[in-house]
């Protein structure tokens, strides 16, 4: 496994690579390994002659400073378990100057209104952050493919836009959610949930099972939306938001228009720790 730091090396490393014919898959993650991002590494090893895997917790995709100094690092240990994944990965640690040529600032993209809902309306600026960086990352790598987790569901369609309006050469590649036995979608988050709001958590998934049955059974939308939001009344889950979106556009839907795919997403909070899922649920 060979750790690069800056941009110019890891670009001649994959520039040389390439000449030699080689393809490149990129798996771009902000650390806190867990099998979800495992099995995004493992896809890109299954399709690629090499994979690269960066970790860099962005700093101008926090709206909230305090989510951004608590967000776990755990460096060593991550860079353990690349290891045992695979010998020849290539990892890349940005440091955040170099990576950002000196101007740790997000610049500003038209997400063509997929920002203006749901993680976008919650966490102001968001999406910019997230684009400026796989822009940078994209520029520094120069993947053949790359690799992003429907965990963030919303992140992937607009870095799919992101990819189609810039044009940049990559092909993105959506990885399924990963889950524990009980349901919660594995995120770096939570490692920070305290034991009782660990057992609390896997109701978020229980909540989108349930909207998939009452889509299933034909109920609209808004009524499923209003009884959702009735169960999280009497659970000590704080919900953010419960939307229901077609997967192209993500607009909140109010029916369900066949030939479309339509997926639930929630935000919610586990004490002050903030968990999002989704489902596709018609
Ligand atoms: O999904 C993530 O971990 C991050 O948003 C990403 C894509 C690595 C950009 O910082």
């Amino acid at each position: 496994m060979i750790v690069f730091t800056l941009r110019k090396n890891i670009r001649n490393t994959v520039k040389k690579l390439k000449e030699a014919g080689k393809t490149i898959g990129f798996v771009p993650t902000m650390g806190a390994l867990h099998p979800g991002h495992l099995a995004l590494v493992k896809k890109s090893l299954e399709e690629n002659h090499r994979t690269v895997v960066s970790i860099f917790v962005n700093p101008t995709q926090f709206d909230n400073p305090d989510d951004l100094a608590k967000y776990p690092r755990i460096l060593e240990r991550d860079l353990h378990l690349l290891e045992q994944t695979d010998k020849d990965l290539l990892v890349y640690l940005p440091l955040a100057e170099d990576l950002y040529e000196g101007n740790v600032k997000a610049k500003s993209f038209d997400h063509g209104g997929l920002d203006r809902v749901m993680e976008g309306a919650y966490r102001r600026g968001h999406f910019d952050g997230v684009a400026t960086v796989v822009s940078l990352l994209f520029d520094a790598v120069q993947p053949h493919r790359a690799y992003f987790g429907e965990k963030d569901f919303q992140q992937l369609q607009i870095i799919r836009r992101l990819v189609e309006s810039q044009n940049y050469p990559v092909d993105i590649r959506p990885v399924p959610i990963h889950r524990e036995k009980d349901g919660l979608a594995m995120s770096s988050r939570n490692l920070r949930l305290t034991e009782p709001m660990r057992k609390e958590a896997p109701f978020i998934y229980q909540t989108l099972l349930k909207a998939k049955e009452m889509a299933e059974k034909g109920m609209k939308p808004d009524l499923i939306k209003e009884n959702i939001s009735l169960l999280y009344e009497k659970s000590p889950l704080r919900l953010e938001y419960f939307e229901i979106a077609d997967e192209e556009h993500l607009r909140p839907a109010e029916n369900f228009e066949p030939g479309k795919n339509y997926r639930a997403f929630i935000a919610a909070y586990a004490g002050d720790i903030r968990l999002i899922d989704n489902l596709r649920i018609k």
